[in-house]
């Protein structure tokens, strides 16, 4: 009960009004640069990105979010130097095979959203186990978005719709959000983009309608607690009024 109670204080805390985004998705950008500047090969700087999730994973938990959605390889991402694009499916195929039991263990529920076809069957084998070995778990639902591109899905969506025979008139926001990938998530209150670009680039295109966006210069290896605190504490800020007005929302 104690620990109940600080808990709760803690998140007031950190969050003003107490509001907590139960749904954050996270586009880690800047790893290439972060390496550069350290004079520094772009596979450390991918590493370092990929060693920081293990702090954001349980910052997340502590603040109480949910869901947390990142953005690991986009469908453009493919046009990277074939070492690069080598590198980065090692490199899921790294974590599956590392960090699986540790991530069982802390309760993470693993899961994909993006084109599995593409991906090598060993990698695609490896991710269907990983879901497979997490899905009754409920600290925390990690997205891996993986060969995913928002445009891509909304495409999957339509072909897997029309190939149903599903009457044109039966088609609607609730029918096409059903035919995501995240269909049984509510969509990301908050998306975060690291190293200062601002672009959504083809990330949960149709989930993000009405997400709030956040964005800082800081590069994806450097992104710590503080930073998600931070992040999550001006998302405590914003009014979030889905078209109305200050006066309906209050
Ligand atoms: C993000 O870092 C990781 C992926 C896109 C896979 P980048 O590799 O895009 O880093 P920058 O943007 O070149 O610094
Ligand atoms: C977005 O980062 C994709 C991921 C973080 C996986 P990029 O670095 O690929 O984005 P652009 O190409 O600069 O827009
Ligand atoms: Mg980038």
């Amino acid at each position: 009960m104690v620990a109940a109670v600080q808990e709760e204080l803690r998140k007031i805390a950190v969050q003003p009004n107490g509001r907590v985004p139960r749904h954050v998705a996270i586009i880690m950008d800047g790893n290439g640069r972060w390496a550069k500047e350290r004079g520094l090969p772009r596979s450390e700087g991918h590493r370092q990105g990929t060693e920081n999730l293990r702090r954001i994973f349980e910052c997340a938990v502590e603040i109480g979010i949910e869901i947390l959605t990142i953005y690991a390889f986009s469908t453009e991402n493919w046009s990277r130097p074939p070492g690069e694009v080598q590198m980065l499916l090692r490199i899921l195929e790294t974590v599956i095979d590392r960090e699986l039991t540790t991530l069982h263990k802390n309760g993470v529920q693993l899961r994909h959203i993006g084109r599995l076809e593409g991906i090598g069957s060993r990698l695609q084998r490896k991710i269907r186990q990983a879901m497979e070995m997490t899905r009754d778990n409920h600290r925390l639902i990690v997205n891996i978005a993986f060969n995913y591109g928002g445009r891509d899905e909304i495409v999957n969506a339509v072909q897997r719709i029309v190939r149903e025979g599903i009457p044109a008139d039966e088609v609607n926001e609730a029918l096409l959000s059903h035919y995501m990938y995240t269909s049984d998530l509510p969509d990301p209150d908050l998306i975060i983009r690291t190293s200062g670009e601002l672009r959504v680039s083809n990330f949960l295109i149709w989930q993000g309608a009405y997400a709030e966006y956040y964005a800082t210069s800081t590069y994806w290896p450097d992104f710590d607690e503080t930073e998600l605190h931070k992040a999550v504490a001006e998302y405590g800020r914003r009014k979030r009024r889905y078209g109305k007005t200050d006066e309906q929302i209050e």
